[in-house]
């Protein structure tokens, strides 16, 4: 993604990965992730000669100036990022140096990571060679990454070297032009940027999915009260959206993380905590809400509409539509499922313990209830007297509040919101 969008940006890109399934499927433009307009950006960098894929790191150090570490940091057991893979890719990089060069780390790395990895590259030098550690961490989100991309809130640049900052400046120019605030910094600092954002806007998801709950119980609308709220400047109206709990490959394993980052210092972040407790709540109550508005769910057949952890990815890592669907099978219900793009994805966790639909109103007919978990373009105009009809029972579970309460109980729908009477 990074490498792609560089590669628009002018500058010449080689992108290494050790699977060589996964570098021959690139060079054709075949990008194994679901992302709108990457395959077309990649194939369009790759024909102008400006992208490159290889497996050999060697090669792409050689001809580069500045060398990303974008390698996967999984969360361990333990909540602690697993810097196995961003070590050992230092290492390599490390070996093939021959002259000065910038090494910036992408991944989302615990504070203390630059400075661990100046260690490992000096230790594993073959040559004595100048060079750099930047850490410029990533703030897109999956789903709109080429926009997040090239139209950027801010760029973060961690350094101690002024070389190394004039030069991501002239990586990053052209946002130059549309005045992309650069916020330059020392490595610790840049790191903890990081997972301070995403940290600050799991609580802010996490702070409106609480108070849906008072909602429900006051006779209050969640989503006029995100609304107004987010009129004032100082709060701003994004993720302020009440739904099934935050999923994704970042928000989850980053609070964790922090967490045990600020635990390792002696430093309590107890409003973390609490916005990691209040999702596992969510998801909870998510299935409360299932159970209660049907009386029962044992031998009931639902639908469930979505299933990536948001729209317009294939993503599934930590879905709140795992978690639901894992309780309502302990309930004995049977599940059947459509997602846009992720049954391929869905079929590897959920394998033959739910069916899988070709489409929407075929998941729907002589179901039980509706339950839309994922909040997919397709799912905001479907034809709701066609589905009312194939249903074998009105109940509707809309979880991310795309539809009007009003509106639905007037077709005769069972509604149930989030956060809405
Ligand atoms: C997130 C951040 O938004 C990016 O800035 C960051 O670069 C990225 O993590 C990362 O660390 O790589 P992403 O996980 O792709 O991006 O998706 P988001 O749009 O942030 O959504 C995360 C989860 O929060 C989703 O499950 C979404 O449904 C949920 N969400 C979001 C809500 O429940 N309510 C909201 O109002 C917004």
């Amino acid at each position: 993604m990074t490498g792609a969008c560089f590669a628009e940006f002018g500058v010449f890109v080689t992108c290494v990965d050790k699977d060589e399934k996964k570098v021959k499927a690139l060079k054709k433009g075949n990008v194994p992730f679901y992302e709108p307009g990457l395959d077309e950006l990649v194939r369009k960098n790759v024909r102008n000669g400006r992208l490159n894929f290889s497996t050999k790191i060697k090669d792409a150090v050689e001809s580069s100036l500045v060398i990303f570490i974008a390698v996967g940091t999984p969360p361990r057991g333990d909540g602690t990022a697993d810097m196995r893979y961003v070590e050992e890719v230092a290492s390599e990089i490390a070996r093939e140096i021959r002259g000065y060069k910038v090494i910036v780390t992408k991944s989302t790395v615990p504070v203390g990571t630059g400075s661990r990895l100046r260690e490992i590259v000096s230790r594993k030098l073959t040559e004595r060679v100048d060079f750099d550690i930047v850490s410029n961490p990533e703030f897109l989100r999956e789903g709109s990454a080429i926009e997040d991309f090239m139209r950027p809130n801010r760029v973060v640049v961690g350094t101690s070297s002024q070389q190394a900052v004039a030069i991501l400046k002239d990586l990053y120019r052209p946002l130059y032009l549309i005045e992309t605030p650069f916020v330059i910094t020392n490595i610790e600092t840049a790191e903890l940027i990081k997972y301070a954002s995403n940290s600050f806007l799991a609580v802010k998801i996490s702070f409106i999915n609480e108070l849906s709950k008072l909602c429900e119980n006051v006779g209050a609308d969640v989503q006029t009260v995100a609304k107004a709220m987010g009129l004032d400047h100082r709060i701003g109206p994004k993720f302020l959206h009440a739904g099934p709990g935050y999923g994704g490959s970042c928000f989850p394993k980053d609070t964790r993380a922090l967490l045990t980052i600020a635990g390792k210092h002696n430093t309590g972040l107890g409003i973390v905590q609490s916005a990691v407790d209040a999702n596992e709540h969510q998801k909870k109550h998510m299935v409360e809400k299932i159970k209660k508005g049907m009386g029962s769910v044992k031998g009931k057949t639902l639908a469930m509409l979505g299933l990536s952890f948001k729209p317009n990815t294939n993503d599934m890592r930590e879905a709140p539509s795992i978690f639901i669907i894992e309780q309502l099978l302990k309930e004995k219900a049977s599940v059947r499922a459509f997602d846009p793009v992720a049954m391929d994805d869905a079929k590897k966790i959920f394998k033959d313990k739910i069916k899988y639909s070709d489409g929407v109103y075929e998941c729907v007919k002589g179901a039980d209830a509706v339950v839309v978990v994922t909040e997919w373009n397709e799912f905001r105009n479907l034809d709701l007297a066609r589905i009312k009809k194939i249903l074998r029972a009105p109940n509707f579970f809309d979880l991310r509040n795309i539809y009007a309460p009003e509106k639905m109980a007037a077709l005769g729908f069972k509604y149930h919101s989030v956060g809405r009477s």
